[in-house]
């Protein structure tokens, strides 16, 4: 027996499974047997006292989990921090647990009220002493990390458990005497597994298996080289003897009910301090503002479920909501996260979402230079498609050229700083890009309750696509359009071949023949389509006017392709005379610019045709320049790359049959697309309708 280890542990006169604070515990309200939960402690506190000294607290009626003294604090030397239940149903036990420390003459640390943390259940130090292992997620609070390091003295290594089942750290984590550590690695995030592995060499890593870890493996009471545990499978002993440990199983089903086995129903009273070891934690904390509709438009509920989802944590300091209907809230928020990694993950989604730190913490944004052609420094930040502003020399600059998925270069001349999105291939040498998350905020519209409804309900609309609800959204869009026509705006239209399949080629012919359209973006399809059907009466073969396919009519779009190249481009054929209608003729003949980009299924292809698609990027984005309104028909591929490109504040129109096009185009988080799930031609005669009734009611100038 080792004197100098003692354990303490709370006998089972009161033990019941009384409510639910755990999965385990669901189905199981007053299913344990008294007499059997009471053989079965004695058990383990039989086998504990061979390897130990154990101490008892007194057990006390109506607190039934009271047993689970590892739930009572953690103790380092003479030192103890008394838990905060998160649950009031075990909250009763604090002061009982409280009084044995004291009595037993342990200086106390009690946390802030409202910030749980629940002991050793949460809290396990390596065994050799050299930092403490605590878990979060589901019990204890992130922001307690903090007050374990700086009252312990010690490192403190936070890890986020994300399994329900596994809701206490000593249920999936065991540090054990040599170094080894069992574990369940499934019950950690990401992170949290990368840590461990950090720590723990890979030799001395043992993981187990889901059917071990519910029978509660891991929550095994570990004095020197003897393990105690409930029932465990063969392999998992064997493993374990292998490496040096004498197992000691035993039976503990009762507790099992509760949630609970060996580890839970003992708590370490004596843990050696190690002289060397002082106070680090990784856990980072900053405080953001946010304004805005907040509560309307989800942002905070958003804001708040990011950071929890990503790892951290928050406290809400200040919410100052806006009474009037128009008004705008404030809100202050403090956020915490294990590491600085995780931090800037977060930091980088807040401030998407147009958070920004206190006025009085704000610094510049920090930029590294680019040191190969073409790649970012690695801390790059990845801009939104919202109007962005970086704070250089101590004043807010607008980023230039905003659009998503790029870098922010920073240009520093005599005559000032400036700002703009680059896309990563396109950075030089030296040039200085913008890394890490200060210095930067995001400009989201707010958008009030009234604007947020109207938007839904036009894509709901859609959604159902009642025939009336598609013409009502119709109406509105060809208002739109004459409007952009009328003060020489700028709209333009991508499009797939679909366009042309269904009929849609004839409107979208007058569209751009009206003025409607500023500019065509497309692939190679489409404008083969559209000169097959104007030259030969079909589209991949199937007769225009009847429907129906053309006896060897798949050969009449390589015919097609063939005469287009023998004129050497779609321009010249006009000119010959050869095309005669449709709509790249109409594009030629009304000087609107058009780009068709390439892709690797493309016949031909057309003489026309981009094949190298960096220029056909940078193309696409120079007709994209100053664009009011983009007409997204039924081309997925097209209309991504041309949303990767545009900035928030520029309308988008997404018409596709297939509602999971419609709503991935649609949802960028802009107010500004419109879905509309319907059959494009019959969208585009709709609208041409529409635009003709506009006509013949407004011939000149509809007042706005
Ligand atoms: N019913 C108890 C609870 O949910 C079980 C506690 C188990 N203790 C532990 N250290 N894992 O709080």
């Amino acid at each position: 027996m080792t004197e100098t280890i003692r354990f303490l542990m709370c006998a089972t006169d009161f033990y019941e499974v009384d409510y639910v604070i755990n999965p385990w515990m669901e189905g199981n309200i007053k299913k344990s047997s008294f007499d059997r939960a009471k053989e079965q402690w004695h058990k383990l506190y039989k086998i504990i006292k061979e390897h130990a000294i154990v101490d008892l607290v007194k057990p006390e009626k109506g607190w039934p989990d009271m047993v689970f003294t590892a739930n009572a604090g953690l103790v380092l030397g003479k030192n103890v921090i008394i838990s905060r239940f998160l649950h009031k149903e075990r909250q009763g036990e604090e002061p009982y647990f409280k009084k044995w420390f004291e009595e037993n003459g342990y200086n106390v640390y009690e946390l802030p009220k409202d910030l749980p943390f629940e002991g050793a259940g949460d809290a396990l130090f390596d065994r050799e002493g050299r930092w403490l292992w605590a878990g979060y997620g589901f019990r204890s609070e992130l922001d307690s990390h903090p007050y374990l390091a700086k009252w312990l003295d010690t490192e403190v290594l936070s890890l986020r458990l994300i399994d329900d089942r596994f809701y206490h750290l000593d249920t999936c984590f065991c540090p054990l005497s040599g170094g080894y550590l069992l574990y369940y690695p499934e019950a950690f995030d990401f992170y949290s597994n990368r840590l461990i592995e950090l720590r723990v060499p890979e030799e001395k890593r043992i993981a187990i298996e889901e059917a071990d870890a519910v029978n509660f493996a891991c929550n095994a009471v570990n004095i020197n080289s003897v393990v105690i545990m409930n029932k465990v499978s063969e392999t998992l002993q064997e493993n374990l003897t292998k490496v040096g440990f004498q197992v000691i199983q035993t039976e503990l089903t009762e507790f099992l009910k509760a949630g609970g086995a060996a580890k839970c129903l003992t708590l370490r009273v004596t843990e050696p301090v190690l002289e060397d070891v002082h106070a680090t934690v990784s856990v980072e904390s900053r405080t953001i503002r946010m304004e805005g509709h907040l509560l309307d438009a989800g942002i905070m509920n958003q804001a708040l479920d990011l950071i929890v989802e990503k790892g951290g944590s928050f406290k809400v300091l200040n919410f100052n909501l806006g009474i009037e209907r128009q008004s705008t809230s404030v809100a202050e928020v403090r956020v915490s996260a294990p590491s600085h990694e995780v931090m800037e993950d977060i930091m980088t989604l807040l401030i998407d979402l147009g958070a920004c730190s206190l006025p009085q913490e704000i610094c510049d944004a920090l930029t590294e230079a680019v040191k190969s052609e073409g790649v970012a420094p690695d801390d790059f930040y990845v801009s939104t498609i919202y109007p962005t502003e970086v704070r250089l020399n101590s004043e807010w600059v607008l980023v230039q050229n905003q659009r998503m998925d790029g870098c922010i270069a920073v240009n520093k001349t005599d005559s000032g700083i400036t700002a703009s999105c680059k896309l990563i291939r396109d950075l030089q040498v030296g040039e200085e890009v913008v890394v890490g998350v200060e210095g930067i905020r995001t400009m989201r519209q707010t958008q009030s309750r009234e604007q947020r409804h109207s938007q839904e309900f036009t894509f709901m609309g859609a959604g159902v696509s009642s025939e009336r609800r598609v013409e009502l959204i119709v109406e509105q869009i060809a208002w739109e359009l004459r409007q952009i026509r009328d003060r020489g705006g700028k709209v333009v239209v991508t499009a797939g071949p679909v366009v042309i399949h269904t009929g849609g080629g004839q409107h979208l012919s007058r569209l751009i023949r009206e003025g409607y359209v500023q500019a065509l973006l497309a692939g190679n399809a489409i404008a083969v389509h559209d000169i097959e059907q104007s030259m030969m009466g079909t589209s991949l073969g199937v007769d225009m006017q009847r429907g129906i396919p053309v006896h060897g009519g798949h050969r009449h779009h390589l015919k097609v392709i063939n005469s287009i190249r023998g004129c050497g481009s779609i321009a010249n054929a006009v000119e010959k005379g050869l095309l005669t209608r449709g709509v790249m003729y109409e594009c030629v003949k009304n000087n609107v610019p058009f780009c068709l980009a390439g892709s690797i299924r493309d016949d031909g292809p057309l003489p026309d045709t981009q094949m190298d698609l960096i220029k056909a990027q940078t193309e696409y984005s120079e007709l994209l320049k100053g664009t009011d309104m983009i007409l997204m028909l039924s081309t997925m591929l097209h209309s991504i790359g041309v949303g990767n490109m545009t900035p928030a504040g520029v309308k988008m129109v997404c018409v596709d049959i297939n509602p999971a096009v419609v709503t991935k185009l649609s949802d960028r988080g802009s107010i500004e697309s419109v879905g509309v799930v319907t059959d494009v031609g019959l969208f585009l005669s709709l609208l041409v309708q529409q635009l003709d009734k506009l006509t013949s009611r407004y011939p000149i100038h509809p007042t706005v």
